[in-house]
């Protein structure tokens, strides 16, 4: 798919969708509580979310989907073994491999995928396996995991991970035990609350970042109903692409606190921001302040799946910024594509320089979700000629109806399946007349 993009302020109110990445743990949560019926509600129509729900299916699960409420039939769930393609095609899939242990005590997973942003090993969630007691079986294509698990333990991450954290909780489930240097990631918190709301006597003690988890007395369930909290990326990423573009936006379904970080860096560079409850308005400007070293890293700081996005805005500051991602250090697909358009944009030692820039329309090609999200901004703040953004379509994995919701607020988008005809270029957006189909 290619994206037609062209300099465009953004106006008007947008409804953020639920999380994604709380998505999988819910599924997780449902799957190791033993439930036979598990209802998903605020569930993004996203394809990852579509690609999770298949691996459910090769695993004998059904579900069916009413309205933005995803309804999983888990009574005949087995220990299949799921296909490699569509398992390495997302990294939320490897939540499968906690929630198996928790209900089964036995699982087998290939390696797990997602999107190209470094190195994403699974050491740590094979880790707390082993702490645990299961038996681990590490081969090159999967890793099986059976046996026993203790009834109390202790489990201590060597770093924060996110989905190691939830695959830790998850295979804890029927044990009592103390989960240390836990990731704290409002989807991490939020399958807490998942468990809590069925019985599991779990906690998370902040300051110390650990989690407590004792199973052992909770009760059997048939059906558990979990509500997704709003996706905090796509809160983000509206945030941003409305400062960027000088627009005006009014966000509506957003926990502001999830996104404290993000808001804080805006408000310093000098976007105006005002919060109400679920909501948040944002109005942007031509000219920002720049930020000496914005550091990436685990919440609550700001997060790595910004990063591309804020890189954009930060072009038309008016001094250098610095940008460290100390989650993906290499997550730096966007660079090279805004590059392509002009911007005044470097690696130094491992950060990302940023120098004022006016960037121009380019052909420009996406490589992963979030580097997608940064380049559709980049040609909306882009001048002179239009851009041509390929792989559009890796947006589809996260964002929903993100096409649709940029028009409602005046973007100039226009998304082609293939190849773009000369005349559309030359037309330009504004004065695009869609074909009759
Ligand atoms: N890591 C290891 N070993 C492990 C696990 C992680 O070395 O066993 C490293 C990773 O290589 C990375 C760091 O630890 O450098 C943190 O990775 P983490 O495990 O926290 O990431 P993740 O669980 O694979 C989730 C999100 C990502 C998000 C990161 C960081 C899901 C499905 N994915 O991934 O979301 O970037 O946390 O916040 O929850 C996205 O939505 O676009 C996305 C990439």
């Amino acid at each position: 798919m290619i994206a037609l993009l062209e300099k465009s302020k953004v106006l008007g109110e947008v409804k953020v969708s639920g999380s994604k990445n709380a998505f999988f743990p819910a599924v997780g949560a449902g799957i190791a509580l033993g439930a036979e019926k598990i209802v998903i509600k605020n569930t993004p129509k996203i394809k990852d979310v579509f690609v999770m729900l298949e691996l459910l299916k090769e695993l004998g699960c059904e579900y069916k989907i009413q309205s933005s409420e995803v309804i999983i039939n888990a009574e005949k769930i087995k220990l299949n073994d799921v296909s490699p393609e569509n398992f390495g095609k997302i990294r939320g899939s490897v939540v499968i491999f906690g929630s198996l242990l928790g209900r089964f005590e036995n699982a087998k997973i290939p390696m797990p995928g997602g999107c190209k942003i470094g190195k994403r090993p699974i050491d740590q969630h094979i880790k707390a396996a082993n702490s645990l007691g299961y038996k681990v079986e590490e081969k090159e294509e999967y890793v099986k995991a059976y046996g026993t698990p203790k009834k109390e333990g202790k489990i201590k991450f060597d770093i924060k991970t996110v989905t190691g954290t939830e695959n830790a909780i998850l295979m804890s489930i029927n044990s009592k035990v103390e989960i240390e240097n836990v990731a704290i990631e409002p989807e991490v918190q939020e399958l807490i609350n998942y468990l809590k709301k069925y019985g599991v006597d779990i906690r998370l003690e902040n300051k110390e970042d650990k989690i407590l988890i004792d199973g052992t007395k909770r009760k059997k369930i048939k059906e558990a109903e979990f509500e997704l909290i709003p996706d905090r990326i796509e809160a983000g990423t509206w945030l941003i692409l409305a400062a960027a573009t000088g627009g005006k936006l009014k966000i509506k379904n957003v926990i502001a606190e999830h996104i404290k970080a993000v808001i804080d860096v805006l408000k310093e560079c000098g976007a105006k921001i005002k919060i109400y409850e679920n909501k948040i308005e944002v109005e942007g400007s031509e000219k920002y302040k720049s930020v000496d070293l914005l550091i990436a890293d685990s919440y609550p700081a700001f997060p790595t799946d910004l990063q591309p996005q804020i890189c954009v805005m930060l072009l038309k500051a008016e001094g250098k910024s610095r940008i460290k991602d100390n989650i993906f250090p290499e997550r730096f697909s966007h660079i090279w594509e805004l590059k392509k358009m002009g911007a005044d944009i470097s690696l130094e030692n491992g950060e990302i320089i940023i120098n004022p820039s006016k960037i121009y329309g380019a052909e420009i090609e996406a490589k992963d979700l979030r580097s997608t999200a940064a380049l559709v901004i980049a040609g909306l703040v882009a001048e002179k000629n239009q851009t041509i953004l390929k792989n559009f379509e890796l947006i589809e994995r996260g964002y929903e109806n993100f096409v649709k919701k940029l028009k409602n607020v005046n973007a100039k988008i226009e998304v082609f399946e293939d190849e773009i005809r000369k005349e559309e270029i030359i037309k330009g957006i504004s004065n695009y007349v869609p074909y009759s189909t």
